[in-house]
């Protein structure tokens, strides 16, 4: 089978096609046929050597897929060969390959009103989304949920999920991908280039996928009770931000993925029942993964780029 692999922390033209083995699931594990595979700043992250959660080179990156199981291992009573599943992976043994091998508490059945290409592209951007507005914030009708970076992954994903949710949904992003967020559902757009959003009040959830000053900003905009979501996990100290959270007498909550398979379930469902659908700007062959990494670190990625072997 063909992965993409580095052997060393680089930029993006440290990635190489490579000839792998095929693995054979083990105990509890599944093999899967990846039809699609999405792309996270995360992958860019790790490639650099920015984070070295999973450690040293060499490397296979990819985090989400979507795809058909090859084979299962003993003791697998939930999936067998023949079905059609998404979910979430990490390094060093990533998705960005031609077969995935994961534990199958790390899959659910693929939604069954999307392809693989959209499915491969709810792993990471769409289960942080699901688990911070459904798990943590738990946004009812009528609250205000300010979402960072609407027009990204995470963000994209949040404004329908909130929308479904029957939020009142305010999003950040550049004048030109307003009308994009707008047919997604966005009640109201703030250009941050040209406006301040630090102006709103009452917000109930911020969602911030930017972090640095955008965490004490945001804390400004909040109501009573409200709950500030830091999605990025890495850089900068947020000691600062906790503190005058409390202060404040609002939560915040830093966020790390780590979904169950209730929540791959349960994301599958609200897709299937409220039209969530992932928007794919573009679609690449897996030996184009280095061009891939490129559009993620230019930072404008319009919902997701998705690898498709
Ligand atoms: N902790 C975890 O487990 C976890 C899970 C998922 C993601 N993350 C992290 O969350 C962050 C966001 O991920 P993502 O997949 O959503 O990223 P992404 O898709 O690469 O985000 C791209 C979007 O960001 C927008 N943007 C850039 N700067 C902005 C700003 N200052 N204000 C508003 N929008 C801005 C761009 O739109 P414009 O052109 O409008 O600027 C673009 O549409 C990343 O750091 C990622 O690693 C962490």
């Amino acid at each position: 089978m063909r992965v993409i692999k580095q052997y060393s922390l680089g930029g993006p033209e440290v990635l190489e096609v490579v000839e792998a083995q095929r693995p054979a699931p083990e105990g509890g594990q599944v093999l899967v046929r990846v039809h699609a595979t999405g792309i996270n700043p995360a992958d860019g992250k790790v490639r650099s050597g920015y984070v070295r959660f999973f450690g040293e080179p060499p490397l296979v990156l990819g985090h989400e897929f979507s795809g058909v199981v090859d084979e299962v291992g003993a003791g697998v009573t939930g999936f067998r060969p023949g079905d059609e599943v998404f979910g979430w992976t990490t390094p060093p043994d990533g998705s960005h390959a031609d077969y995935v091998l994961v534990p199958e508490t790390s899959i659910a059945a693929k939604p069954t009103t999307l392809d693989h290409v959209h499915a491969g592209a709810l792993g990471i951007a769409g289960l942080t989304a699901y688990q911070t507005l459904v798990n943590i914030a738990r946004v009812r009708p009528g609250q205000r949920v300010l979402v960072h970076a609407a027009a990204g992954g995470v963000g994209h994903f949040a404004v329908k999920i909130a929308k479904a949710r029957g939020a009142y949904v305010i999003g950040t992003a550049r004048a030109a991908k307003h009308p994009f967020l707008r047919e997604l559902g966005a009640d109201e757009l703030i250009d941050y280039t040209t406006a301040d959003f630090t102006a709103l009040r009452d917000v109930d959830v911020v969602i911030d996928t930017i972090s640095n000053d955008y965490g004490p900003r945001s804390l400004r905009t909040l109501g009573r009770g409200g709950i500030l979501i830091d999605v990025v996990g890495v850089g900068v100290d947020r000691t600062a931000v906790r503190e005058q959270a409390e202060a404040g007498g609002v939560r915040f909550v830093e966020y790390f993925l780590a979904p169950s398979p209730a929540d791959l379930a349960g994301f599958a469902d609200l897709i299937d029942r409220a039209g969530v659908r992932p928007s794919v700007e573009e679609t690449l062959p897996l030996a184009e993964a280095a061009k891939a990494h490129e559009l993620i670190e230019s930072g404008r990625v319009r919902g997701k780029i998705v690898l498709v072997p």
